[in-house]
C-alpha cells in the first residue's frame, strides 16, 4: 500500500486499509469502500480473496496515478480472518458492529487455540476488536471482487456476475459423548460408540437437507475427531463440525431445529449424550440494487455480457450490506474449482474484473 502511495492503516480488529485522499473514516467525508481478505483456508488456493485486494489496491493506485477526479474519499481493505478460523467474517464483523462482544475471550479454532492468545501474538487485544465499528455514515458505498468459487458463469460462458444476494453460513459443533471401552474384550452389543453415533448422524443430516431444505441447501461434515483416537479404545467421544447454507433465513432456523431434533434421536437410540454448540452464524443478505446497476453498466461499458446470480460462498460483503449499499462482482472459476490448491480463473478474466471493479469505483465516488 505504501509502495502504491496509498495511506496505510489497521484497526483495532487487525483489518488493514489503504486510503486514497483519507486516513481514516470520517462521516463528514464517507468513502467509498473495496476490499476482500488474505487470508485462506488451508491447502486453499491464490484467488480466494487476495484477488479482491489486490485488484483494489490496483484500481486505487491507478486512479492516483492518472490523477482521475473522484468526489469520494477511496480505501481498499483486507478483512482479518474472513475464512473464520475464530469467527467466519470476524475483520468485517468488528467493522460493521456485529461481533458477539460476550464470546470474544471463549471463542477458540477447531484447533483449541483461544483467539485473545493468536490475536496477542500479532500484537492485538482481542478484546478490543470491537473498536475497529466504523461510525454510522462512514462508509457510503462497497464493493468486492471475488472468484465465482463455482461453475455457473463458466458454463454459461459469460465473463461477469453481478450478485444479488449472499448466502447465510451456520456452523455447530456436534458432539457426541458415549464410554470408552476396551475395544477387544466388550461385547458389541455393550458398546455405546462416540463416533458412530457421530457418524449416523452425518449420513441422516445430510438427507435432511438434501429432502427438506430448499434446492439451494447445502450441508457438509468438515472437522470430525474421535477421542481418545486409539484403534483398541472403543470411542468415547465423537465430535463434528456441522456446516450448512442457505439463502433464505427462515428455511436456514427450520433446517437447524430439525438437525437438532435429528441429532437427540439418533443419541438416544444409541446411548450415548448429544450437546449442540453454535460456532457461528452469518445472516444471508441481499445486494444493494444501485450497486447492481452501477457494476452492470460498468461491465456494459467495456462489452462486457454479465449475469445476476446469488453467491453461495460467505463474504464480507454481507456484513458491509448492513451498514452501506454493497455489491459483488464475480469473474469466473477455472472448473468451479475453489477451496483448493488447483483454484484459479484465466488471467483475461481477472484483468476484465479489476477493469470492471475499477469502473465500478469511478462511477459510486464521482
Ligand atoms: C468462504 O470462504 C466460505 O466458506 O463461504
Ligand atoms: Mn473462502
Ligand atoms: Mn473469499
Amino acid at each position: 500500500m505504501r509502495a502504491a502511495r496509498l495511506e496505510p492503516w489497521v484497526d483495532a480488529a487487525g483489518n488493514v486499509f489503504g486510503g486514497l485522499g483519507m486516513r481514516a473514516f470520517d462521516t463528514a467525508r464517507p468513502a467509498v469502500l473495496t476490499g476482500s481478505h488474505i487470508d485462506t483456508v488451508p491447502e486453499g488456493g491464490i484467488l480466494d480473496g487476495a484477488l479482491g485486494v489486490l485488484a483494489g489496491l490496483e484500481a486505487l493506485a491507478v486512479l492516483r496515478e492518472t490523477q482521475t477526479p473522484h468526489g469520494r474519499p477511496l480505501a481498499v481493505a483486507a478483512w482479518s480472518d474472513e475464512e473464520g478460523r475464530y469467527d467466519s467474517l470476524f475483520g468485517s464483523r468488528a467493522f460493521c458492529g456485529k461481533l458477539d462482544v460476550e464470546r470474544l475471550s471463549e471463542m477458540a479454532a477447531a484447533d483449541g487455540e483461544r483467539l485473545v492468545d493468536a490475536m496477542a501474538r500479532a500484537g492485538f487485544d482481542a478484546l478490543r476488536a470491537p473498536e475497529a465499528q466504523a461510525a454510522p455514515g462512514a462508509v457510503a458505498a462497497y464493493v468486492e471482487l471475488h472468484i465465482e468459487q463455482g461453475p455457473r458463469l463458466e458454463e454459461a460462458g459469460i465473463p461477469l456476475g453481478v450478485v444479488e444476494a449472499i448466502v447465510g453460513v451456520r456452523c455447530t459443533r456436534v458432539m457426541f459423548i458415549g464410554q470408552a471401552d476396551h475395544a477387544g474384550t466388550t461385547p458389541m452389543e455393550r458398546r455405546r460408540d462416540g463416533f458412530l453415533a457421530a457418524a449416523e448422524f452425518a449420513l441422516k443430516a445430510r438427507d435432511l437437507v438434501v429432502k427438506r431444505g430448499s434446492a439451494r441447501s447445502v450441508t457438509n461434515f468438515g472437522v470430525v475427531s474421535v477421542h481418545p483416537g486409539v484403534s483398541n479404545i472403543v470411542p468415547a467421544r465423537g465430535e463434528l463440525v456441522h456446516e450448512m447454507r442457505e439463502p433464505d433465513p427462515d428455511v436456514l432456523d427450520r433446517l437447524a431445529r430439525e438437525c437438532a431434533v435429528l441429532a437427540r434421536r439418533v443419541a438416544r437410540r444409541r446411548q450415548v449424550r448429544v450437546e449442540l454448540q453454535p460456532m457461528s452464524a452469518t445472516t444471508p443478505a441481499p445486494c444493494a440494487p444501485r450497486v447492481q446497476a452501477v457494476i452492470e453498466a460498468a461491465a456494459g461499458g467495456l462489452g462486457l455480457a454479465s449475469q445476476r446470480l446469488y453467491s453461495a460462498a460467505g463474504h464480507d460483503a454481507q456484513n458491509l450490506a448492513a451498514i452501506t449499499e454493497a455489491g459483488m462482482i464475480f469473474i469466473p472459476s477455472k472448473g468451479g474449482r475453489s477451496h483448493r490448491v488447483d483454484e484459479m480463473s484465466d488471467w483475461d478474466a481477472i484483468e476484465r474484473g479489476a477493469n470492471v471493479l475499477l469502473q465500478t469505483l469511478i462511477a459510486l465516488a464521482r
